[in-house]
């Protein structure tokens, strides 16, 4: 609620809040990108993959406190869907609301670009993720049997969809 009310839209039309800043991400944040992700996942994105988004249609998102990126997000949204396909918090920033700031954000830019819901792809053992998607709304649709390579073999992906005409909330973020 207080974030809410302390929200304002910036010159840019970027949403600011507090201290906190949700933006488009920028070739020149790449190496920040970057930290946050390898010292997030054991299997993290190439700076080309990175590139390639940046250069796509997608929604690449940063947050920022206090002028500091401490998370980000990429997404797609295409024929009524949202995809995300990387969400991504530095270690320190954690479990402060920055990846559901994030969502929140994606999720309402998508119901303008007339996204009706929105998927993503988890691992199975990755199960702060999930807490966090389910905590959302998502609800499992499927499995990806040995979708992701693992340290010892491979790993299952989780498949989850959030109806984004049930969230009217997410219009109004
Ligand atoms: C998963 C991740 C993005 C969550 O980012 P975050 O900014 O810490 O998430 P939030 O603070 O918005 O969490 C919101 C809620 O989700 C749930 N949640 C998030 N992380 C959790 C964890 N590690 N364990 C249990 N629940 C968790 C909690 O309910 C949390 O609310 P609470 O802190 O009030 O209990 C972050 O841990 C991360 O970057 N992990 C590495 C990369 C990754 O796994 N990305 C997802 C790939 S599918």
């Amino acid at each position: 609620m207080l974030e809410r009310a302390s929200a304002t839209l910036g010159d840019a039309g970027n949403v600011v809040e507090a201290n906190r800043q949700v933006r488009e991400m920028r070739a020149r944040d790449l190496s920040e990108v970057l930290q946050i992700e390898q010292d997030s996942t054991a299997h993290p994105w190439t700076e080309a993959l990175f590139v390639s988004c940046l250069e796509g249609d997608y929604l690449n998102r940063v947050l920022l406190e206090n002028g500091q990126i401490i998370a980000f997000l990429v997404a797609s949204v295409a024929v009524g869907e949202c995809t995300i396909l990387n969400i991504c918090c530095a270690p320190s920033a954690r479990r402060k609301g920055a990846a559901s700031k994030l969502l929140r954000q994606v999720f309402k830019e998508s119901i303008r670009l007339n996204a009706e819901c929105a998927f993503l792809e988890v691992r199975r053992s990755n199960l702060g993720a999930i807490a966090l998607y389910a905590g959302m709304g998502f609800e499992q649709v499927g499995v990806r049997k040995n979708y992701y390579p693992a340290v010892d073999g491979r790993e299952d992906a989780l498949v989850y969809r959030l109806d984004l005409t049930e969230k009217p909330e997410f219009s109004s973020v």
